[in-house]
């Protein structure tokens, strides 16, 4: 009964990827679900990231399994624990570095005492400064091999969201990116549609070799954008 258990608890923590060899994004979404339901939502609940997004922060470290995981902005440290409890599940080890802007830098977003409260009792690395800098910085410093993904969620403009999507593909050679607020909507909803423009003109740029994946239904949106050789 015991050994029965343990075999149970094992399968439990598979890695849910499927057809890893394949050409396109894959995960197994039941066990997904479960993962969210059971582990994540009491924890985090549903703001700011509802169930489609949790599902696309999940299924991106599921599939990509990144040695290292750069986030901005933490603000109260959500993302970065949803990062956290999943990298700790899955056993995967990942490295997890959050930057979220310095206290004397005004941001209408900036969560002062509360920053990072989410995490603190976990080994996630907190920074204050600019994300992408900072983020790069550590990146360069960091002992090879490093498999990266990034979460941009800082500032929500185009050109923040062009400069640092932009910087990230400049940097690192097959970029995973996931970007929060990316929702598209016409101009009669009076939405920031800045996020989805930015990565929208950037990957027309930059040709046929990314790939995107999106949480299309509704506010705030999640936008997962890859180079084909990262999968
Ligand atoms: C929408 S909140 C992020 C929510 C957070 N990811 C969470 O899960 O709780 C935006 C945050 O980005 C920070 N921010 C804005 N511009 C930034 C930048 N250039 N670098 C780092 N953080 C930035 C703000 O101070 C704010 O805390």
């Amino acid at each position: 009964m015991k050994r029965f258990r343990k075999k149970v608890e094992a399968l439990a923590h598979d890695l849910p990827v499927v057809n890893p060899g394949a050409s396109e994004f894959e995960v197994n979404r039941w066990l997904v679900a479960d993962f969210i339901v059971e582990r994540l939502l009491p924890i985090v609940g549903t703001h700011p990231f509802p169930l489609a997004e949790l599902e696309l922060m999940t299924s991106t470290v599921c599939r990509f399994q990144p040695t290292h995981i750069f986030e901005w902005g933490t603000h109260v440290g959500k993302s970065a624990r949803v990062f956290y409890e999943t990298s700790t599940f899955y056993d995967l080890g990942t490295e997890i570095h959050s930057v979220d802007l310095p206290d004397d830098v005004g941001h209408v977003e900036h969560p002062g005492d509360t920053r990072g409260e989410y995490v603190r009792q976990t080994p996630v690395h907190l920074h204050q400064g600019d994300g992408l800098d900072t983020s790069l910085a550590i990146l360069a410093s960091a002992e090879a091999p490093v498999t990266a993904v990034f979460f941009v969620d800082g500032d929500h403009s185009y050109d923040s969201v062009r400069r640092e999507l932009e910087g990230i593909i400049e940097s690192v050679e097959h970029p995973v990116v996931l970007l929060h607020d990316t929702f598209y909507q016409s101009s009669d909803s009076g939405y920031n549609t800045g996020p989805y423009r930015a990565i929208r003109d950037l990957l027309r740029q930059r040709g046929s070799a990314y790939k995107t994946i999106d949480t299309k239904t509704g506010l705030p949106g999640m936008t997962l954008v890859f180079h084909e050789k990262a999968l």
